[in-house]
């Protein structure tokens, strides 16, 4: 098949095209900023979701309208605490003009949302939810859930789509090896070197924790095993915070957050430096340390060619290996504004 995956360049997009490249189809990888994929050999395509046909040219616009048989949509913005304009830009309307373009080429969609478009709902999340008047923890949720309205819309007037909603993305499943340390990492390097000592949350709130080559799998399964029409969570293993200082605190350099009741919870109490990385980083990570959300994934478990990861603390114990061999935890933190530069999801 020929297939445009856009965020190719991305953390998912890099690792799909791999895995498409490798299962022989022609891949062409639309990319923003980044202009070469490292190992990779998808065609490259520089381009803007923002943009109406995504800043294409017209020949180019017409040459995919012609060739594209299916695209894997992964373009957004992941980082935390951008204004709301540009999740709305990139995330929302950018998945619209990517709807243009399958609905004008007659091509399948591989919509990557995420799992966190439920927001703040706790308890048992199922993947043929989405609307529940849900409050989100941020504007990146809220751009992802009206992004996916926008997948629905075109789905009930008859484009072929299949909606992929990761948890938290980390490094793969047998190594711990990612290639960039971005969201959960800072908020592990943050926690681990001291820099913030007590989080507003709960001990039973939990995470999932989804290995990358994990959710590359799925995509690639549905490339080979069309779900039009479903949603799949792509999801690993959950990863309570008790786990988190747990096994955090088997590593005897570093250093272990207290919870505190968020109803008590004071940034105003912390000292100047601590508030100043509770303010500019943690915080934007707030909602995730009291939330008690358990994703459902029945209807993937029916498309995955590979096993789900039972245990999530093996699993963070594993990506703290790595990130610690690979030189980011347990080394110094640097200041608040490079530190910010790092930032994600
Ligand atoms: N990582 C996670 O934990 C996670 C969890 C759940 C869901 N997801 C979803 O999975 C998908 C992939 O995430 P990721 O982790 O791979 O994100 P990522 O590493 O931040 O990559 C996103 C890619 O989107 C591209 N992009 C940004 N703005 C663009 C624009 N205006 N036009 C075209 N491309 C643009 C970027 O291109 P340049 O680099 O070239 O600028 C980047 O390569 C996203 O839809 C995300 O919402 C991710």
């Amino acid at each position: 098949m020929k297939i445009l995956v856009t965020g190719a360049a991305g953390l998912v997009g890099t690792e799909v095209c791999a895995r498409l490249n490798r299962n022989g189809h022609e891949v062409y990888g639309l990319v923003h900023h980044v202009r070469t994929l490292v190992g990779n050999n998808a065609e490259l395509i520089p381009g803007d979701v923002t943009q109406p046909r995504l800043g294409l040219d017209e020949t180019t616009w017409q040459t995919l309208t012609n060739k594209v048989d299916l695209i894997v949509h992964s373009a957004a913005i992941t980082d935390f605490g951008r204004p709301r304009e540009l999740y709305q830009a990139v995330n929302t309307t950018g998945t619209a003009h990517v709807l243009e373009l399958a609905a004008a080429a007659g091509a399948r969609l591989i919509h990557v949302s995420t799992a966190y478009v439920c927001g703040e709902q706790d308890g048992r999340i199922l993947e043929s939810a989405l609307d529940a008047g849900q409050r989100f923890g941020n504007h990146y949720e809220e751009s992802k859930f009206e992004a996916e309205l926008l997948v629905r819309k075109a789905a009930s007037d008859g484009l072929a789509v299949t909606v992929v909603r990761p948890s938290v993305v980390v490094g793969a499943a047998r190594t711990g090896v990612v290639r960039e340390f971005k969201n959960i990492y800072v908020v592990l390097k943050l926690l681990s070197e001291g820099r913030v000592t007590a989080i507003p949350g709960h001990f039973d709130a939990c995470v999932d924790l989804v290995p990358v080559d994990h959710v590359a799998a799925l995509i690639a399964d549905v490339v080979e095993k069309p779900a039009d029409g479903l949603t799949l969570h792509a999801v690993g293993s959950s990863v309570s915070m008790r786990h988190l200082s747990d096994v955090l605190a088997e590593y005897p350099s570093f250093r272990v957050p207290r919870y505190v009741a968020p109803a008590t919870f004071s940034a105003a109490s912390l000292g100047d430096v601590e508030r100043a990385y509770w303010e500019r980083m943690l915080s934007l990570y707030e909602s995730y340390f009291r939330r008690r959300q358990h994703f459902d994934d029945t209807v993937a478990a029916g498309f995955r060619g590979h096993k789900r990861a039972a245990d999530g603390p093996a699993h963070l114990r594993k990506i703290i290996d790595y990130a610690v061999r690979a030189g980011y935890l347990g080394a110094p933190l640097p200041g608040v504004d490079e530190a910010l530069a790092g930032v994600g999801r």
